[in-house]
């Protein structure tokens, strides 16, 4: 069974002292790893870009994300990317970039998934433009590494991540995707914990053509 929990099979008696003085030195770090994980490294890229300018006549529609070590922007991207080879004009652009999305007719959120939930600012625009986002088509993905196994188990795991914001919002559509984990990509404490308390191994576990399908069944639906 795969969890994104801590490992307390690999303590051994051995390292115990040194486990301690680490979790000494968190607690130390604590107040400042409660804060909303800020984004790392200069070297992110967050792309803002549009597809399917030659498709005026198509749907318009907005791929919004929110990522920290940008694996889910290269994904936002990709399904930008997909919807305007299907017909749409496409605009994908950082949630903390947009100021107003009248004109479109469908957006697409998409976010990492950290500590058991959606990075902060994908909830934030949703408390903040909820009667907005209630009269279009509003779909969402999300990015999270539990599903680097893709069983029912973790399938209905990662599912429970969008739970509270499914309260607020009726989703045409949910992508639930495998992510991408790179130690160099993470903040010191971060990569500290992930490496040595969750246990989480580096890997690209993206698969393009899940997601491709995805985004091609959207267009569709978006289309009717
Ligand atoms: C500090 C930290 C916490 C994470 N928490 C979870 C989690 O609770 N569940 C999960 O499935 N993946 C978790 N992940 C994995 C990320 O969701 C995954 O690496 C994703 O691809 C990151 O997206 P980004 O590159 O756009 O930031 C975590 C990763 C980090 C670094």
């Amino acid at each position: 069974m795969t969890t994104f929990s801590l490992r307390t099979d690999k303590i051994s008696q051995k390292t115990r002292p040194a486990l301690l003085i680490c979790v000494f030195l968190l607690s130390l770090a604590a107040p400042v790893s409660l804060l909303p994980a800020p984004c790392h490294c200069a070297d992110i890229e967050l792309p803002e870009i549009s597809y399917g300018k030659e498709n005026p006549a198509g749907p318009k529609i907005l791929v919004a994300y929110a990522t920290r070590a940008g694996s889910t922007a290269e994904v936002a991207r990709a399904i930008g990317k997909k919807l305007a080879e299907d017909g749409a004009a496409v605009d994908v652009k950082p949630i903390k970039k947009i100021r107003g999305f009248s004109g479109y007719q469908a957006i697409v959120l998409g976010s990492a998934i950290r500590r058991g939930a959606v990075l902060p600012e994908i909830t934030n625009f949703i408390e903040t433009n909820k009667s907005e986002l209630e009269k279009i088509t509003v779909a969402c993905f999300i990015v999270c590494m539990i599903l680097r196994e893709n069983n029912q188990e973790n399938r209905e795991k990662a599912a429970s991540y969008l739970a509270p914001l499914r309260t607020e919002i009726a989703f045409v559509d949910i992508g639930l995707f495998a992510g991408k984990l790179d130690y160099s990509k993470l903040s010191s404490v971060d990569a500290f914990v992930v490496k040595n308390f969750i246990g989480t191994p580096e890997g690209d576990m993206r698969d393009w053509r899940e997601i491709n399908d995805w985004a091609r069944n959207l267009g569709k639906k978006l289309r009717k």
